[in-house]
């Protein structure tokens, strides 16, 4: 019999014996080559999958969920644990409104194919109208598009990641040094990889990983032609010159002055390149301004509740 309850701290280690058993060949983070599984420090590990790899980062990461407010959910059969879905509360303004964004839905191998994603779902459903969320939202791997098509989700909005360089003279932002929570009142626009509140997450990470720790993170706040901004820049792992830009800003602001003003704050901090994910219909307006090299395409797709 399958129950779906929410996660406590106590099913970190059960919730990542599930995530595991999907690994089908562990690698070497700086070979990219297949190792033994025992030969991975905790790094090593978070680089085959994430969090979820070791009882250690899955339990931090669990513990950053339950304190703020977000919900994790697993499924159990006979009372062992089979399956995880993470589910974050975002209350953002139009378009995205309030949802519940689908980050991570896991089921132990041996128990994929019986239902228990199709539960999982479900479940997150009946969450989202108890707490007044509209939609489901998530950005499925091409590959799973034909399972969240047959639980009734549809391709939404598309972003694509574009590379541009730096240049410009820096804004009048000021530097935010303390964690203050994500931005109310404003969208992320720029850098939409999953949802608001996960961008946030990626800029003040609550994982303490050294090798993920040393990544460089700033966030400036202010107002950019009198619309407030909030702008991130985060250093990407593989490419130490080059950051990741994010942004939060009023749902009908133009992006033209904040890819400006991210070029100009990652000239200051001394990067090459910056990589932005912008919504596809901002593209036309982008190209008059900026040269932008395509990298990929990311897709959120949605499930109205
Ligand atoms: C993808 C995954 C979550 C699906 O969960 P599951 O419990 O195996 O799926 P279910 O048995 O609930 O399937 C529900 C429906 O989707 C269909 N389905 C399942 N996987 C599918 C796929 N890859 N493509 C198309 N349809 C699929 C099933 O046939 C079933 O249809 P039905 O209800 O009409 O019979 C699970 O297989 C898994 O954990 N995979 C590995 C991890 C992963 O890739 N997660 C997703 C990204 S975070």
């Amino acid at each position: 019999m399958i129950t779906i309850r929410p996660a406590t701290l106590a099913d970190a280690a059960a919730i990542s014996i599930v995530h595991c058993s999907t690994v089908d060949e562990w690698r070497d983070p700086y070979t990219r080559q297949p190792t033994d599984e025992a030969t991975l420090n905790l790094f090593g590990r978070w680089y085959n999958g994430g969090d979820w790899m070791s009882v250690e980062t899955c339990a931090i990461h669990l513990n950053g969920l339950l304190l703020h407010g977000h919900l994790p959910l697993v499924a159990e059969a006979n009372g062992v644990l089979v399956g995880e879905a993470e589910y974050y509360v975002n209350r953002e303004p139009a378009p995205f409104g309030p949802h519940l964004h689908l980050s991570v839905l896991y089921i132990h191998k041996d128990w994929q194919g019986q239902g228990i994603g199709r539960a999982l779902i479900e479940a997150g459903v009946g969450h989202a109208r108890a707490l007044g969320c509209h939609a489901l939202t998530t950005q499925p791997e091409p590959e799973m598009a034909g399972f969240y098509q047959r639980l009734d989700f549809q391709p939404w909005l598309r972003a694509k990641e574009m590379q541009t360089t730096i240049g410009g003279t820096s804004p009048l932002l000021t530097h935010l040094s303390q964690n203050s929570g994500p931005p109310e009142h404003l969208a992320l626009r720029i850098g939409r990889y999953q949802c608001g509140v996960q961008g946030w997450e990626t800029l003040w990470p609550s994982l303490a990983i050294p090798e993920l720790a040393a990544l460089r993170r700033n966030v400036w706040h202010g107002k950019l032609d009198e619309i407030p901004v909030v702008l991130g820049l985060r250093e990407q792992f593989r490419t130490p010159t080059q950051a990741d830009g994010y942004a939060w800003l009023p749902p009908s602001a133009s992006l033209t002055p904040v890819v400006a003003a991210l070029r100009s704050l990652a000239t200051c901090e001394g990067y090459s390149a910056v990589d932005l994910l912008l919504p596809e219909d901002s593209l036309p307006e982008l190209r008059t301004a900026f040269k932008l090299d395509y990298q990929t395409t990311v897709d959120l797709w949605i499930k109205k509740t």
